[in-house]
């Protein structure tokens, strides 16, 4: 009976988790104006997805790099490791025919491609270093890289993302 219960609450909500996903994604679809994204693959939805995830992992880690959050190394490792594996994640998503809005991307994307892979090759490698410099659970090793990967972001932003369509 009990047994039964438990199993009955589980699949609530992991039904309850799928429709979060669900609504999150129709919502970052739905963007200014246009709806769903409608795109064979949904391009645009997931690597706007990606880089969200990417603010969820570098924001912990900036209050703890700016001290105003306490720094805890274990947490900070995990925070460097998801940054990480999602660094080299939205740019298949950056396909051909996915210049459509409401994507930011500008013309470059696709006007400059090697340009581009430099730029997500800057950022990997960041990443990259900051999972090492994290294990050294020294802040002041810790900063220089947090701050090569935040100048990787911002470098890339300036040249490849514009202002919204
Ligand atoms: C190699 C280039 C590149 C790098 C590196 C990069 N981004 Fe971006 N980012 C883009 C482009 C291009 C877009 C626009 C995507 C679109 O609108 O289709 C974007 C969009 C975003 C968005 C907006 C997503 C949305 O919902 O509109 C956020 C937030 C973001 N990036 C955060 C980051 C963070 C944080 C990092 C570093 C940890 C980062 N990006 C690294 C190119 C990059």
């Amino acid at each position: 009976m009990k047994e039964t219960r438990v199993f009955a609450a589980t699949r609530a909500g992991v039904h309850l988790g799928v429709m979060g996903m669900v609504l999150t994604g129709l919502l970052l679809a739905s963007g200014c104006s246009n709806g769903e994204d409608t795109h064979p693959g949904q391009p645009v939805t997931h690597r706007k997805i990606l880089f969200k995830q990417m603010v969820r992992t570098l924001e912990p880690m900036g209050l703890m790099v700016r001290g105003r959050r306490d720094y805890d190394p274990a947490q900070f490792i995990v925070l460097a490791g998801q940054l990480k594996d999602l660094s080299t994640k939205p740019w298949v998503y950056f396909t051909p025919d996915s210049n459509y809005p409401p994507t930011r991307a500008k013309p470059d994307v696709w006007d400059k491609p090697a340009d581009f892979r430099a730029a997500q090759q800057k950022f990997i490698n960041a990443a990259n270093a900051l999972v090492t410099a994290a294990q050294s659970r020294n802040m002041d090793t810790i900063k220089p890289s947090f701050a090569a990967v935040e100048s990787s972001c911002k470098a890339c932003h300036q040249q490849f993302r514009g202002i919204p369509h």
